[in-house]
């Protein structure tokens, strides 16, 4: 198992006094500087008071940076947050501090080293939108985060320097529970169930009125844009999607962690961060276990953004990339992830319920060398089933990953097929694949 060092200064970054950037670290530049999470008074040395720019100045230098989401999809927030600030009703924002992801550490990472980085940002999304009320989820199961936040707010309190209380939930941790409609269905009182959509929670989310829901990272991102401003915010990352971001590099590198990097930096560049490759790799996974398997070839060069991974099928994702060396079994790898993202779905819809259970089977039978030929065609056919079939986005990451290491570890396929397991089916795991059985029906709420 992976384990992530988050105190060692990390190569390819640098400090630049004052103020973050213009290369370089900037949501981790406090950090850099000291070595240590930072608190209220470390964080107000390092970044000064809350900006008061007013909502719709905020929400126009938001758009003009080019921000987009950090927890999966890339949505630009700049168009979230005009799009809820129109809406009908007193809006309400929605942290998601959840990291559900098993593979990434980002999250975790940015809410213990600049908690107050993300703290801003909800105060400053609550006033772009014209909110009253303020939700940030985390994961029940990280107490040890829960009581630095608790802190982190009874310090902000005290200066009574937030425009509403933000309050903090404890939710259930599973994959799917961090999932945006989710976390809306459970702060109204239900499960940490995704529910069908539309409405989506812009139009309709907690206590039905519009919710802002935004990862922890972009609401950091939002807090550094409202401080220095658009034309700095482009200054790093690719024109079309700009900024840093975090990603978590974790597998066959030497220094298994979370980074921060201009976007837009090559796959191969990133993977430098963390010290370069063990050995000869043969695949990267590229954006999380709802991510894609791409050859190495591929991948190394490839740009991390949205569009640099579309040309190669793949995206960002959460912002993480696993390396696989070449002794390693892409198959038994994506067989394990698979079993997992099949216990964790919610059993709600048709291919949460059979269809990924069954497809993970399959695939474990392959990786194991006992799939024969027409239910190897099965596998092929189902996986091409799963996609756009659930009411959340669940079945079509684990669609994605399956169909993908199919296609990148083809030869591999035919070998298991063929012979049996290769040698690297027998290795230790490289990823972290969380076990235990599907989550009861109390275990939701
Ligand atoms: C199954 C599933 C799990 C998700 N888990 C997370 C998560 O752990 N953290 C997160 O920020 N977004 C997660 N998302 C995305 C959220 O639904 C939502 O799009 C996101 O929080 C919006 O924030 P952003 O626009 O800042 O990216 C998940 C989505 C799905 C389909
Ligand atoms: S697809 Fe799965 S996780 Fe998504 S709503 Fe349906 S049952 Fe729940």
């Amino acid at each position: 198992m992976t384990t992530f060092d988050t105190t060692r200064r990390l190569p390819l970054t640098r400090d630049d006094g004052a103020r973050p950037g213009p290369h370089g670290t900037r949501l981790l530049a406090g950090w850099f500087t000291t070595g240590h999470a930072a608190d209220l008074s470390d964080h107000r040395d390092r970044y000064g008071p809350l900006p008061q720019t007013p909502p719709a100045p905020l929400r126009d230098a938001v758009e003009e940076a080019g921000l987009t989401g950090r927890g999966g999809a890339a949505f630009p927030t700049g168009r979230k947050l005009r799009t809820v600030a129109a809406g009908r009703g007193r809006a309400v924002v929605l942290a998601n501090g959840m990291e559900s992801e098993p593979a990434s550490r980002k999250d975790e990472t940015l809410l213990h080293l600049a908690p107050h980085l993300v703290l801003d940002g909800i105060a400053l999304a609550v006033r772009a939108v014209g909110a009253d009320a303020a939700h940030l989820c985390v994961a029940r199961t990280r107490t040890e985060q829960v009581r630095e936040l608790r802190a982190a707010l009874a310090e902000r309190a005290r200066l009574r320097l937030d425009p509403v209380p933000v309050r903090l939930h404890e939710l259930p941790h599973h994959y799917v529970s961090s999932e945006e409609s989710a976390l809306v269905n459970w702060l109204n009182g239900g499960d940490a169930r995704p529910t069908a959509t539309p409405p989506r929670p812009f139009e309709k989310g907690v206590a039905k009125r519009p919710t802002l829901v935004d990862n922890v990272e972009t609401l950091a991102q939002l807090a550094l844009i409202a401080r220095y401003g658009p034309a700095w915010y482009r200054e790093e990352g690719a024109a079309e999607a700009p900024g840093t971001t975090l990603v978590t590099l974790t597998g066959g590198v030497h220094h298994p962690g979370v980074y921060e990097a201009p976007t837009g930096a090559a796959v191969g560049a990133l993977l430098d961060l963390a010290g370069g490759p063990t050995e000869r790799l043969s695949a990267v996974l590229v954006g999380g276990y709802f991510g894609s398997w791409l050859p190495a070839d591929a991948a190394l060069p490839a740009r991390f953004t949205g569009p640099g991974l579309a040309e190669l099928g793949a995206g960002p994702g959460a912002g993480v990339l696993v390396a696989l060396p070449e002794r390693a079994c892409g198959l038994a790898e994506t067989a394990a992830v698979l079993g997992f993202l099949a216990r964790n779905g919610a059993q709600q819809c048709g291919p949460c319920r059979f269809g990924l259970p069954a497809v993970a089977e399959d695939f474990a039978a392959l990786a194991a060398g006992r799939l024969d030929d027409a239910s190897y065609e099965r596998l092929e056919r189902r996986v091409g089933l799963l996609a756009g079939r659930g009411a959340c986005r669940h079945p079509d990451g684990a669609s994605r990953l399956a169909a993908t290491a199919l296609r990148t570890f083809a030869q591999d396929v035919a070998w298991h097929r063929r012979f049996g397991p290769c040698a690297g089916a027998a290795e230790p795991s490289l990823l972290t694949v969380p076990q235990g059985a599907v989550p009861g029906p109390e275990e939701w709420r």
